[in-house]
């Protein structure tokens, strides 16, 4: 049987296809974006997204890769109450992510900091966040986990999307000689997560491999 990414591609079809589409303006900005072939998350990592937010009610959300804005609307819409601190290195995502926060009304909670995230996480304070969305350069997850743990407050939630990078995490073996390094930086992102006792971690192969870790208590 043929596989899509980590999953047969027969399950997936068959996801998508029993999977209620948003009717509202946010299906819109899915559909358009998904026909543009944005990189946005994919549904079922933004099915998780939304359903987590809309259980843990998070009042400050910090997101690591913007895009056109989506998953950050996504986030809004399932938190009314949240504010939201998005990061966007590239010029080309940049100008419609604002475009898109306008349309929805959501300039007033959604902060995008334009620049790499490697500079802009050093400059934000200690425990301000209560849900973490990674959503960049994999091979810089090792890297954001480190802001991350400082920036995440207690209880609270961090989310990585494509963790596991077509199934080459676990096999080691790259398609590409140049994506070994990206394999090795998030199989060391995975460990550190796994070991890391003040989070307890689950990875869940979806898309293209998703983490849901929680941060239980610094002891
Ligand atoms: C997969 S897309 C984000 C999709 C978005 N979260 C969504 O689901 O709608 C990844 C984005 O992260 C941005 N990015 C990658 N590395 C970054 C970095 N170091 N700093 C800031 N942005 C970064 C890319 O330019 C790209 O737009």
């Amino acid at each position: 049987m043929e596989k899509d990414g980590l999953v047969f591609a027969h399950i997936t079809e068959y996801m998508r296809k029993v999977r209620r589409e948003k009717d509202s303006q946010l299906g819109e900005l899915e559909r358009r974006a998904r026909n543009e072939k944005y990189p946005i998350a994919e549904p079922e990592t933004a099915d998780l997204l939304e359903i987590l937010c809309m259980m843990k009610q998070p009042k400050n959300i910090l997101e690591i890769g913007t895009c056109i804005g989506f998953s950050s609307l996504l986030m809004l819409s399932a938190a009314p109450n949240a504010k939201i601190t998005t990061i966007e290195r590239n010029p080309v995502m940049i100008p419609p992510a604002r475009e898109n926060f306008k349309k929805f009304n959501a300039e007033e909670r959604i902060t995008m900091l334009e620049g790499d995230a490697v500079d802009i996480l050093k400059t934000l304070p200690n425990d301000s966040y209560d849900l973490i969305f990674l959503d960049a350069a994999k091979g810089q997850y090792p890297t954001f986990y480190k802001e991350c743990q400082r920036l995440l407050q207690k209880n609270g939630v961090i989310i990585t999307d494509n963790v596991l990078f077509n199934g080459m995490v676990a096999t080691g073996i790259p398609d590409i000689r140049r994506n070994k390094t990206i394999i090795n930086r998030l199989d060391e992102f995975l460990n550190t997560l796994e070991q890391d006792t003040d989070m307890k971690t689950v990875i869940l192969p979806i898309s293209d491999g998703v983490t849901v870790s929680y941060r239980t208590d610094r002891s």
